[in-house]
């Protein structure tokens, strides 16, 4: 494993006196190309778990499409990313789901039409990869199935104080509940690291402090949040450790106190 050397200290994670300890995800080198345009530029980075990573930089620096390449919806041109010291770059972003790689995604019509327990149990269900055929091959594995399912979602709702809205339709919840349970929906799978693209757009400003408060619990469970986010008064609130981007590459990284203070960084944000 090597460290960048801007990188102070050892992991969050790493016991006080014993080895450092080993990154959950690792990109190295990646590159990705659309057509003619390089959206990302050799970026290398580490994300431990239990710890918070903001992924900040300009409009176009990238950072969409880096998450997307951790997540496997976007092919990388050349690098590597690895999840728990293995290479995972070839495999489809279900295959990366079921290793412990989730993302968000936006709720879409369908799950507007769901109620928000439905949401999490289909949510829960799809990292048990249940085929039809498998499910009606055995019945009762599916019901227990069934059964283990409700209860996670149960226990995600209460922790998270969401168990009034669990008969709430998709469509009836405000931006800020929509994004809660978008992140619910991958609990539901236990990840190992957690992807977030701008988490707090919609979410009204007195939802913020709440969700913030949140997803530092998930990462305090020892899940390893990735987040991309604009305001950087959530990022410097809630991230452990910040890298920023500009053209596709990373040009500092470090505490929000520290990368805040550069001079790339303040002219790469003032242009
Ligand atoms: N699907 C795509 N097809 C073509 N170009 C894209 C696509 N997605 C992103 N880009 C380009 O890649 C660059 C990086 O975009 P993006 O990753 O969205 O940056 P950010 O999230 O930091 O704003 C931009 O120049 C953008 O126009
Ligand atoms: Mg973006």
């Amino acid at each position: 494993m090597t460290a960048p050397d801007d990188m102070p200290g050892p992991s969050p994670a790493a016991p006080a006196a014993g080895p450092p300890a080993a990154p959950v995800l690792s990109a190295r080198d990646v590159v990705i190309r659309y057509g003619g345009v390089t959206a990302v530029n050799g970026l290398s980075m580490d994300a431990f778990a239990a710890e918070a990573v903001g992924l900040i930089g300009p409009n176009g620096a990238g950072k969409s499409s880096f998450l997307a390449a951790l997540g496997g919806q976007a092919r990388i041109q050349s690098g590597s990313i690895s999840l728990a010291g293995q290479n995972v770059s070839r495999l489809p972003a279900h295959a990366r789901a079921r290793r412990g790689i989730a993302r968000t995604f936006q709720l879409t019509s369908e799950f507007s039409g769901m109620t928000t327990f439905e949401n999490l149990v289909t949510a829960g269900h799809g990292a048990a990869g249940a085929s039809l055929a498998s499910v009606l091959a055995h019945p009762r594995r599916s019901r227990q199935q069934d059964l283990a399912m409700a209860r996670r979602a149960w226990e995600v709702l209460e922790r998270f104080e969401l168990a009034d809205i669990a008969n709430a339709y998709g469509r009836e919840l405000s931006g800020g509940q929509r994004r809660l349970v978008e992140i619910m929906r991958c609990l539901m799978r236990s990840p190992t690291v957690l992807l977030l693209d701008e988490p707090m757009v919609g979410v009204a400003p007195h939802l913020v402090d709440r969700m913030v408060a949140d997803l530092k619990a998930i990462r305090d469970d020892g899940i390893s949040l990735i987040i991309v986010e604009h305001a950087l008064e959530v990022v410097r609130e809630l991230c452990d450790r910040v890298v920023v981007m500009a053209d596709g590459a990373s040009i500092a990284a470090g505490s929000y106190e520290q990368v805040v203070k550069d001079r790339e960084v303040q002219a790469a944000y003032l242009g």
